[in-house]
């Protein structure tokens, strides 16, 4: 799925990042604890390098917890890297977040050595919210709309552990498919960028497996077994009769099954869910990193023939 959803202005956003990064010990990173692979920011991987990092891995509460912990587990094993899960609902998150920091960098610390952290996560992740209950009050939004020049806020944690904010920063191309179907699932990407009975099909197809159970519950599907055997048009067919989304005829209305499913996902209706687990998306990840390289070696083949062939003299 084609989603554009690198506007012009996340240009100044990861210039801004990039200088922020020459003076800062810790990343914190802000992901979306449903879709943690795919809510992941690669460009932000390339740009951090080997800086110590936390992994935030948010909303919790409408995650699966056993998946969370499997994810929490994997992260905390990589090096320079720690994990914790945390939501909106949880009062007091900055002990969390200065203590997990802290032990990544013991050697900064008191008023000549501040710890300097910055803090970036993509659009609609939860970092605002969070956001405000680090600083108590409604903090602004910092700039992720075009035309706003202003692209951080600092605020201070402890006197001597300094949170900068940076806008909710994009990457210019999703190659990893299942990503952009989960983003779009997920909320994560503008309305007008995707289909939304696409979208639905494919969530339903990374749902039918393991969380057959949970779709029979919420729709009232007879056959809990065949579920994952069923083709994901055949299952939006039935959700939508199921609930009654059906059009003069007797044909059912897919584009209203889609935003049905679409609406019980992000609202939890649908029970706790995370659409990745860490081995399936390095799985995903790598295979579409070896088909995006081939891609480019092709094409940089193609072009070199392109040009040999008109350099040679045009035969009599
Ligand atoms: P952003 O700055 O990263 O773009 O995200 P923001 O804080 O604006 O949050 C995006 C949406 O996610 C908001 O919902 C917010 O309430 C919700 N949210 C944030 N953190 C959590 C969490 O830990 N758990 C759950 N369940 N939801 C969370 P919204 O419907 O877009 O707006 P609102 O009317 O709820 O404010």
């Amino acid at each position: 799925m084609a989603i554009n959803w690198f506007p012009g202005h996340m240009h100044v956003t990861k210039k801004a990042l990039i200088e922020r990064l020459k003076e800062t010990d810790v990343v914190i990173e802000l992901l979306d604890a449903r879709l943690p692979g795919s809510s992941a920011n690669p460009m932000l991987a390339e740009l951090t390098g080997r800086r110590p990092k936390l992994k935030v891995l948010n909303k919790q509460d409408l995650a699966d917890p056993a998946r969370t912990e499997a994810w929490l587990d994997w992260y905390n094993a990589q090096p320079e890297t720690r994990a914790i899960a945390l939501d909106a609902g949880e009062k007091a998150p900055a002990q969390r977040l200065i203590q997990a920091c802290r032990g990544l960098v013991p050697q900064r610390g008191g008023m000549d050595k501040p710890l300097r952290v910055v803090i970036c996560g993509i659009p609609n992740v939860g970092k605002s919210t969070l956001m405000n209950t680090l600083v108590g009050r409604k903090a602004a939004k910092t700039g992720d709309e075009a035309g706003i020049t202003r692209v951080e806020q600092r605020i201070n944690l402890a006197s001597d552990f300094y949170l900068f904010d940076t806008p909710g920063m994009l990457w210019p191309k999703i190659i990893v498919e299942k990503s952009g179907y989960h983003l779009a699932a997920s909320g994560a990407v503008g309305r007008n960028a995707y289909d939304e009975e696409e979208v639905a099909l494919e969530l339903l197809n990374s749902l039918k497996g393991h969380y057959a159970s949970l779709l029979a519950a919420r729709y009232k599907l007879s056959d809990t077994v065949a579920i994952p055997q069923q083709h994901d048009d055949e299952l939006l067919t039935q959700i939508g009769k199921q609930r009654g989304a059906v059009m003069a005829g007797g044909r059912v209305n897919m584009q209203k099954a889609a935003e049905i499913v679409l609406n019980d996902f992000r609202s939890a209706a649908l029970g706790r869910i995370t659409l990745e687990t860490p081995e399936v998306f390095t799985a995903w990840r790598e295979a579409a990193e070896a088909a995006e390289a081939e891609r480019i070696r092709a094409k940089q083949a193609a072009e070199q023939a392109r040009r040999k062939a008109f350099k040679k003299p045009i035969p009599e």
